[in-house]
C-alpha cells in the first residue's frame, strides 16, 4: 500500500438501462491519505454513491481501477469488505427483528464470531445513543434512530476505514454533536473516514480534506487550506485588521497598495480584499496604525464547493 488509504485511477462506471447511458464516473482520480476525515462533495446525481459502490465491491467500475487499503477492489473486494464499515445510501434492515438481532444477523453475514459479536453489539449501540433501544423492534424506530443503527453496523467490526454515505441525513442536533465526536475519535486512532455529501455546512466543517465531484467528475481534491490557494488566486484574497485609531488613515493608505480591489471598514474592522497576497505589506502597516490584529480570511467550504461546482468546468 502507498501513502494513500483509498486510490483510484480513471476510474468510469457507464450505467446502461432503457432510456439511455449515463456516465455517473467520468475518470476519477482519487487519493484519500490515512487518518484524515475526508469530504466526498458533490451535488444529487454527481457520482458519490456510484463510487462508494464500487470501492467496496458492489458495483464494477467500465474502466479504471480501485484500491482500498492496497487491495483492488474488483479482484479483491472480499478482503475490502473484512476491513471497511460501509454506512449505505440504503440501509435494509428487518424491520420485525430488534436492534440487537438486525446487528446480530449483519454481523454473521460479515464473518464476525458469535461471541465478539455478543460483546461488540452493546457498545455500538451505546456509542450511537441506542443502548436502550437494544431489544426494540427496528419499526418502531424514527428516520433518526435508524440513522445511527446503521452507524452501529458500520462500526461494528471495528473497521480501518469507514465509507459513510450521507451519513447525518435525519440526525438532530445531539445526533450531529455524537457523529462529530465519534469521527474524531476513530480518526485520532490513526483510522480513516470518507463522507459524501451535499450538506457542506453540516458537515464540511469537520472535514480536513475533501474532493468535489461535479457531473461524475472530480473537479478538485485536497485539504482546506490547498483549495483555498486555488480559489485565492481567481477570487482574491481578504483580511480583516482590527485597528485602535486613525481608521480612516489606514484605509487610505491600504487604497494605494497595488493589489488592493476593495477596503471596507466599520467602527475598529478594516476589511481588504486583495487580487493577489499582501500579507507582507499589511504587517508592514501593522506597526504604524496600532493595529491589534490582523487576520487573513479563508474562505469556508460552502463557498469552496459554490466555487468549484461553479463556471469553467463545463
Ligand atoms: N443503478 C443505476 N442505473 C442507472 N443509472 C444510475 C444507477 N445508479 C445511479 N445512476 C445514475 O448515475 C448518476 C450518479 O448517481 P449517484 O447515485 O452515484 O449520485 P449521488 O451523487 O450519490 O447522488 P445523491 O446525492 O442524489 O445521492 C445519476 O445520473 C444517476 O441517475
Ligand atoms: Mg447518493
Amino acid at each position: 500500500m502507498g501513502e494513500y488509504v483509498i486510490e483510484t485511477q480513471d476510474l468510469v462506471k457507464v450505467y446502461k438501462d432503457r432510456s439511455g447511458v449515463v456516465k455517473a464516473l467520468d475518470g476519477v482520480s482519487l487519493k484519500v491519505p490515512k487518518a484524515v476525515l475526508f469530504g466526498l462533495f458533490g451535488p444529487n446525481g454527481s457520482g458519490k454513491t456510484t463510487l462508494i459502490s464500487i470501492l467496496v465491491g458492489l458495483q464494477l467500475p467500465t474502466s479504471g481501477s480501485a484500491q482500498v487499503l492496497g487491495f483492488d477492489c474488483v479482484r479483491e473486494s472480499i478482503e475490502v469488505r473484512k476491513r471497511v464499515g460501509l454506512l449505505p445510501e440504503n440501509y435494509g434492515f428487518y424491520e420485525s427483528m430488534t436492534a440487537y438481532e438486525n446487528l446480530e444477523y449483519l454481523g454473521k453475514l460479515d464473518g464476525i464470531p458469535v461471541q465478539e459479536l455478543k460483546r461488540r453489539i452493546p457498545e455500538v449501540l451505546e456509542l450511537v445513543g441506542l443502548k436502550e433501544w437494544i431489544n426494540s423492534k427496528v419499526k418502531s424506530f424514527s428516520r433518526g434512530m435508524t440513522q445511527r443503527l446503521a452507524l452501529a453496523q458500520a462500526l461494528l467490526k471495528d473497521p480501518e476505514i469507514l465509507l459513510l454515505d450521507e451519513p447525518t441525513l435525519g440526525l438532530d442536533p445531539q445526533g450531529s454533536t455524537m457523529f462529530r465526536k465519534l469521527m474524531e475519535e476513530f480518526v485520532k486512532s490513526g483510522k480513516s473516514v470518507l463522507i459524501s455529501t451535499h450538506l457542506l455546512h453540516e458537515l464540511g466543517y469537520i472535514c480536513t480534506q475533501a474532493a468535489f465531484l461535479r457531473k461524475g467528475k472530480l473537479v478538485a481534491q485536497g485539504s482546506i487550506e490547498e483549495l483555498a490557494k486555488v480559489y485565492s488566486k481567481e477570487k482574491g484574497y481578504s483580511y480583516e485588521l482590527l485597528v485602535a485609531e486613525d481608521v480612516e488613515l489606514l484605509v487610505k493608505e491600504l487604497m494605494k497598495l497595488e493589489g488592493v480591489i476593495h477596503v471596507s471598514f466599520e467602527n475598529d474592522k478594516v476589511r481588504v480584499r486583495a487580487s493577489e497576497d499582501i500579507s507582507d505589506e499589511l504587517a508592514s502597516l501593522v506597526g504604524k496604525f496600532r493595529v491589534k490584529a490582523m487576520v487573513p480570511i479563508s474562505p469556508t467550504w460552502d463557498e469552496l464547493y459554490q466555487f468549484y461546482q461553479g463556471g469553467g468546468w463545463e
